[in-house]
């Protein structure tokens, strides 16, 4: 285990009728309050209606930014962003999923900030200062609530970055279960993936001396695998939605992975699709990750058996550490199969038509990942064989 520092100021505000903390919450932040939400399943839902009367409640003067898309844009961030500088927004208040949260991000770091917001997204400058922000999160999946990171996509150039900050935390995050019942079932699927390989992500790492962080992300993926079926089965399920919403938080708070990184190389793989084909990340994740598991099993093949052993139930009995590993990730694959995910690109019509522009994309920065270090004939051979 390296030395660590941990230290994550969300607050995370969690359970049914939360949402009447806003009523205390934004107060401390000023009245000028800019709104951000996505399509509309918010207004479909009667939230925005109960947001719009809690803001009402405390007298605050209301701006909005509506339709942030899936895969969040930079040019909506600009939008946003323009809406706070002529405006003097002092707090931004997100209600919706990860793509309306990584964008109110941008946009709170964006309007402290006198360049143009892409620079922060491909790193040419550092947020320093962002305006404060809190969020009301209706689908469970990325952990952006409770984390600084943000993903934003810029259509013009297909390109889609991770970036974030320390300044990019929510102030805090309320998390009503009730609020992800309308999710539906597609999003609801790939909102689980998303949480399984992020857990997957940290899991795959070569620091020594991790037991008690295994034993957490294992926990994880048992208990989002045990919910999955019964949730699908019972979408409007407060104890199903309620856990599933509070696992998809913790895989990517940094709770689980304190005293090490892990490999993060199938997230950069999948926005480098996303990037290029617009699908949801979800579903890239579910494509992509077990073709990536195949690719480096050989760098520690005892991780990918300790895995199968005791996450996936495999029996390891005279087999080696590759037979047992292998069956895991068959295992892993058939689960993600069997509550509907998808398992090829062809799935989302991806031929192989675009793939070097894929591979380019997701070699922008030089050879990645931290298990192993794919370089661009890896990244090659794992699109392909998950055409
Ligand atoms: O836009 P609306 O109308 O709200 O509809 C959304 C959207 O179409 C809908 N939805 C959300 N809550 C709903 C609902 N529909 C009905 N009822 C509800 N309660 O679901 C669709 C997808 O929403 P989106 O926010 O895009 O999904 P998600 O939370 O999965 O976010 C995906 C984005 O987050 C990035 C991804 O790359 C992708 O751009 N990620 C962000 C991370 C982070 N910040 O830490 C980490 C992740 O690994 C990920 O990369
Ligand atoms: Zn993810």
């Amino acid at each position: 285990m390296q030395n660590f520092i941990f230290h994550n100021p969300t607050k995370l505000i969690f359970g049914k009728g939360q949402l009447a903390q806003l009523k205390t919450e934004i107060p401390q932040y000023g009245k000028k309050v800019l709104l951000v939400y996505g399509g509309g399943s918010i207004k479909r839902t009667g939230l925005y209606d109960q947001v719009i009367d809690a803001l009402a409640e405390i007298g605050a003067e209301v701006f909005e930014l509506s339709g942030v898309e899936p895969n969040p844009r930079v040019s909506t961030a600009r939008k946003g962003i323009e809406i706070c500088k002529k405006e003097g927004i002092q707090f931004i208040l997100a209600v919706g999923g990860g793509s309306t949260i990584d964008c109110s991000k941008l946009i709170a770091a964006g309007a402290k900030y006198d360049g143009d917001a892409w620079d922060l997204v491909t790193k040419k400058a550092f947020a320093t200062e962002a305006l404060p922000f809190g969020t009301v999160l209706t689908l469970a999946a990325t952990g952006s609530e409770m984390n600084s990171g943000s993903v934003i996509t810029n259509w013009e150039t297909n390109e889609k970055y991770g970036w974030g900050s320390t300044v990019t935390f929510p102030k805090f995050s309320i998390l009503d279960p009730v609020h992800t019942f309308s999710v539906p079932r597609n999003q609801t699927i790939y909102g689980m993936v998303d949480m399984m390989a992020h857990v997957l992500e940290h899991y795959f790492h070569l620091e020594e001396n991790t037991d008690f962080q295994d034993r957490m992300c294992e926990s994880l993926l048992i208990t989002v695998m045990e919910t999955a079926p019964k949730l699908l089965n019972d979408l409007e399920n407060y104890t199903h939605r309620a856990t599933i919403l509070y696992a998809g938080t913790m895989a990517l708070n940094g709770i689980l992975n304190m005293g090490y990184q892990g490999d993060w190389a199938t997230h950069n793989l999948e926005h480098a699709v996303s990037a290029v084909y617009d699908i949801p990340h979800g579903g890239g994740l579910a494509i992509l990750f077990p073709h990536w598991m195949e690719h480096t099993l050989n760098v520690k093949p005892e991780r990918f058996a300790q895995l199968a052993v005791r996450v996936f139930g495999v029996n390891s009995e005279g087999k080696t550490a590759e037979e047992t590993g292998l069956e895991g990730i068959r295992k892993l694959r058939e689960f993600w199969s069997s509550i509907g995910a998808p398992a090829r690109l062809a799935d989302y019509e991806i031929d192989d038509s675009k793939l070097e522009v894929m591979a380019d994309r997701a070699m922008a920065n030089g050879e990645f990942g931290r298990f192993k270090t794919l370089n661009r004939d890896d990244v090659v051979a794992i699109y392909r064989s998950s055409l």
